[in-house]
Parts: C-alpha cells; sequence; structure tokens
C-alpha cells in the first residue's frame, strides 16, 4: 500500500506499508524525517504527528479521545490531525498523501 509523506520542507518520501500496521511503523522503517515516535506508538508523545490530505481524511477518519487527548498538546494542531501510530493501514489508503506536522 503506497503513502506518500511529506516532510515539512516540502520533500516527498513514498513508503509503502503493509495493511494492518501503523502508518507510523512504515513511517519509521523508510527513516522520513520528522516521525521520531518516541513513544514507540503507545499514544502519549505526538512526535508522530501527521496532517492527513483533506480528501484522505473520511478513509482514515477521526482521532479517538484518548487520541484527541495527546494531540492538545502537539504543536500545531489542525482539523485533519492524526498520530501516524493509531492509523492502522489499510487497503483504501493506497495513494494517500499524508503531511509531517512540526513539533515542539
Ligand atoms: Fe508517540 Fe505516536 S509514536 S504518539
Amino acid at each position: 500500500i503506497g503513502v506518500t509523506f511529506v516532510t515539512a520542507d516540502g520533500r516527498e518520501c513514498p513508503v509503502r506499508a503493509m495493511s494492518g500496521t501503523s502508518l507510523m511503523e512504515a513511517a519509521v522503517e523508510y527513516g522520513v524525517p520528522g516521525i521520531e515516535a518516541d513513544c514507540g506508538g503507545s499514544c502519549a508523545c505526538a512526535t508522530c504527528h501527521v496532517y492527513v490530505d483533506p480528501e484522505w481524511f473520511g478513509v482514515v477518519g477521526e482521532p479517538s479521545e484518548m487520541e484527541n487527548g495527546t494531540l492538545y498538546f502537539g504543536a500545531d494542531r489542525r482539523p485533519t490531525s492524526r498520530l501516524s501510530c493509531q492509523v492502522v493501514v489499510t487497503p483504501e489508503m493506497d495513494g494517500m498523501r499524508v503531511t509531517v506536522a512540526p513539533y515542539s
């Protein structure tokens, strides 16, 4: 499943993600700059924050209440913010673009 991460400085990093894994895992595997994933995917650090392209947000869906709480502390939250460790990759996401959020 092909997903493109756009870094905060505009570089495109295409990755291939396996269905059922988290988007963060693919980003870390490919070394996408800006996805630090300090907490290892437990929804606690917000260093895996991405902005989902608006046309894909319906596919990805809204964050959970716990994720919302963590996003609250993340820098520069936007309406399509998600923590990539909480996004489970599905085949419908093939071709999706997300932008890496700058963080504090
Ligand atoms: Fe820490 Fe996603 S990896 S919140």
